[in-house]
């Protein structure tokens, strides 16, 4: 099984711009919104930049050429609700012809195990490269429980992308699924005792969504 290095810090000035403003905590729902959809698509430019591309013949006014394009539709992105659907709108913005997935996890209050109550993928994922988005890789809990399901179609490849992450979700994500490409905008320094990314953003959904 082929080992990662590690994650793909994508510090392009317009993400690191945009994240700054994004983690402020006067940041508007609104904003902050609006933000993460345009560092989300800024992202996609990084982590797709490896994606198959296959040669088709058009016409120009002036003559035939060969050009290159993408698949969209070979291209799957899986969503971690609820955040995840906050990083997914920048990614559809720039791959509007892309398959979703959506799966929901929970943690059980009292093992603190990743516990599954909504699983949908499209069909032959075998045939296709996954795009795991959640805005934060934490304790990494439900990024690997998300992984291990989605390996169960056996896709071509899985990436995952997040917003921020720290140390204890990299060794985590990375000790169970080695193979799969982590890109994320910021390492951040640590998991505080809440499970909470600090110095981060507070709960990505909460500020996505409002309901806090
Ligand atoms: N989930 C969040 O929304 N924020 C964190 O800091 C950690 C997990």
């Amino acid at each position: 099984m082929p080992t990662t290095t590690g994650p793909t810090v994508i510090d392009h000035p317009l993400v690191q711009h945009k994240l700054t403003l994004l983690r402020r905590k006067e940041a508007s729902t609104k904003t902050f919104r609006e933000l993460l959809r345009e560092i989300s698509a800024l992202m996609a430019y990084e982590v797709l930049r490896d994606i198959p591309m296959q040669e088709i013949d058009i016409e120009t006014p002036l003559e035939t050429t060969t050009g290159r394009v993408i698949d969209g539709k070979k291209l799957v992105f899986v969503s971690i609700l609820r955040a995840g659907d906050g990083i997914l709108e920048g990614m559809l913005d720039v791959v509007p012809g892309a398959r979703v997935g959506h799966i929901g996890l929970y943690r059980d209050p009292a093992t603190l195990v990743a516990v599954e109550y909504y699983c949908k993928l499209p069909g032959d994922l075998d045939e296709r490269d996954v795009v795991v988005v959640d805005p934060m890789l934490a304790t990494g809990h439900s990024a690997v429980a998300a992984v291990d399901r989605i390996k169960e179609s056996h896709p071509r490849s899985i990436r995952f992308v997040c917003l921020l992450t720290c140390p204890e979700g990299i060794s985590a994500l990375q000790e169970a699924h080695p193979d799969v490409q982590l890109f994320t905008a910021a390492v951040d320094r640590k998991l505080d005792e809440h499970g909470y990314i600090v110095p981060g953003l507070g709960d990505a959904g909460d500020r996505i969504f409002g309901t806090k």
